[in-house]
């Protein structure tokens, strides 16, 4: 009697014990989709993909960005899954082999203006969230023609020699004398975060100058500095917290963001978890400087050029970043010891002095503090010898910039704007 009962009760325990599982083994494969595709959001954040495949005033993902590139213009196509003019036919195959090897709708090759020679370090679990993700985009129908390059750089055919040159598909690759907070870090900065892409200088044939990764690239309009941990023209002097500060909200007690990494900060790292933003700092402060860090011989104080300069940064720079240039923490960058200030190549500085611009606006920020612009009261003289000042006091050191650079880039700005 009492082992039958126990035994009903054991069966009953069971059938209990199994209803619920029932129950919920659909809802955990749903749970199981959810958490796909948020991470799949995630790695589309980190990777910034909306940032050059969407127009500011289009839909997210609808493509028709036009991004300059030393080859010509080229746009990023609608990734949404429409079936006619995105990627609606395409399998989670494709996008891997997009990701990976460069290779697009219809097996061509595509510029490195995507930035795969990055994304080909991306782990296949994210590849498959990141897929799961852009399916549940509204599908947009936008047709985009991707390819505006004079000839012959519109020959496709040409990146196929192109990549056998510069391009290994290539895995990332941990290293296991590291902590897995640096690996992460790595990964991010390599493969998601895709920095190199803007902080790598480039050979002649546009691929990553790997030798001297992270070290300040040329962006035709704006230089992106070394963050390397070099003390004078990278982020050597800044502890990993102002790091992550200016990674989550364009600011911190030196710098504040402007141009293609303001927009970086707002789609992308400003919405990275701390944990992730910790793992970034981990790993580019413990990279080694470049070899040499000597300080470039400076202007003399009693140069014309340097009293010309002291003159126009009292009267039109000086209210703002102060006799001393330690301007105001989260109003006015820091201009001593600045790595941006003192880059070899002033194109930043002269361009903000030119044009001005709006700092970052984060969601902790909504506002970012303005520089003016400052091109149409200022001599191209001026602003040579404003920047050459700039570079060359409060003991920053860096070669003096000449009213033909200023003449330049008033150029270039002509174009791109
Ligand atoms: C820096 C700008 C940039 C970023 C960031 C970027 N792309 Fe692209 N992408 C492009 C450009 C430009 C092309 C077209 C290149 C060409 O036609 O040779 C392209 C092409 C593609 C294609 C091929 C589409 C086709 O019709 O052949 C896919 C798919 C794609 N990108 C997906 C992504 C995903 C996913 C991400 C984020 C992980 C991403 N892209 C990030 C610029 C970018
Ligand atoms: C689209 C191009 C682009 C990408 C991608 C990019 N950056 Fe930048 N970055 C720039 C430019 C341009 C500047 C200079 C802006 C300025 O002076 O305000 C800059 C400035 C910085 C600075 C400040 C340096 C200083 O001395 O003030 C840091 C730190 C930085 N970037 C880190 C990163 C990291 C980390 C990544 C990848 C997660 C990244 N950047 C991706 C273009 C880029
Ligand atoms: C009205 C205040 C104001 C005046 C006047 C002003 N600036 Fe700025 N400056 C700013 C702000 C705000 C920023 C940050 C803008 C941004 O990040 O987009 C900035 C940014 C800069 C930067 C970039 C620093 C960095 O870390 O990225 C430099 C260099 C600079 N200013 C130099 C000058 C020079 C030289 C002058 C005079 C010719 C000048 N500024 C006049 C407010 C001012």
């Amino acid at each position: 009697m009492t082992r039958t009962r126990l035994a009903v009760a054991a069966a009953a325990a069971l059938l209990f014990a199994a209803v619920p599982s029932i129950l919920s083994a659909p809802a955990r494969a749903d749970d199981q989709d959810f958490a796909l595709i948020e991470r799949g959001r995630y790695v589309a954040t980190t990777a910034d993909c909306v940032a050059c495949h969407s127009l500011p005033s289009g839909k997210p993902y609808a493509g028709g960005s036009a991004l300059q590139t030393p080859f010509g213009t080229l746009v990023a196509p609608n990734i949404t899954p429409d079936r006619g003019t995105g990627i609606g036919n395409w399998t989670e195959e494709d996008l891997r082999r997009t990701l990976r090897e460069g290779i697009g709708r219809g097996g061509k090759r595509l510029y490195p203006a995507m930035p795969y020679p990055a994304y080909t370090r991306m782990t296949d679990d994210d590849i498959r969230a990141l897929w799961a993700y852009l399916r549940t985009l509204e599908p947009v129908s936008n047709a985009v023609e991707a390819n505006q390059l004079p000839f012959p750089f519109n020959i496709r055919l040409l990146m196929a020699g192109w990549n056998l040159l510069n391009f290994e598909p290539e895995p990332f690759k941990p290293d296991p004398q590291k902590s897995a907070e640096w690996n992460r870090g790595a990964y991010l900065v390599q493969a998601l975060g895709h920095c190199g892409t803007c902080h790598t200088p480039k050979t002649m044939l546009g691929a990553d100058d790997t030798g001297r990764a992270l070290q300040g690239a040329n962006l035709q309009a704006w230089y992106a500095p070394s963050i390397t941990a070099d003390k004078r023209q990278g982020i050597g002097g800044w502890t990993a917290d102002q790091l992550v500060a200016y990674l989550k909200t364009g600011a911190n007690h030196q710098s504040l963001a402007s141009g293609p990494m303001a927009e970086e900060i707002q789609n992308s790292s400003s919405r990275m978890t701390d944990a992730d933003l910790k793992a970034i700092a981990a790993y580019l402060l413990d990279r080694k400087p470049p070899g040499t860090q000597a300080q470039t011989a400076t202007v003399a104080a009693d140069d014309a050029r340097m009293r010309t300069g002291g003159a126009v940064y009292t009267d039109t720079c000086m209210a703002c970043h102060g006799g001393d240039g330690k301007g105001q923490t989260f109003l006015f960058p820091t201009l001593a010891g600045s790595g941006v200030v003192q880059a070899d190549d002033p194109a930043t500085l002269i361009r903000l002095v030119l044009d001005g611009s709006r700092a970052v606006a984060t969601d902790d920020r909504p506002t970012g503090p303005a520089m003016p612009p400052l091109g149409w009261r200022l001599t191209d003289a001026d602003v040579a010898a404003v920047v050459t000042y700039i570079r060359n006091s409060w003991s920053n050191a860096a070669p003096p910039v000449s009213a033909d650079d200023v003449a330049k880039m008033r150029k270039t700005l002509a174009q791109v704007n």
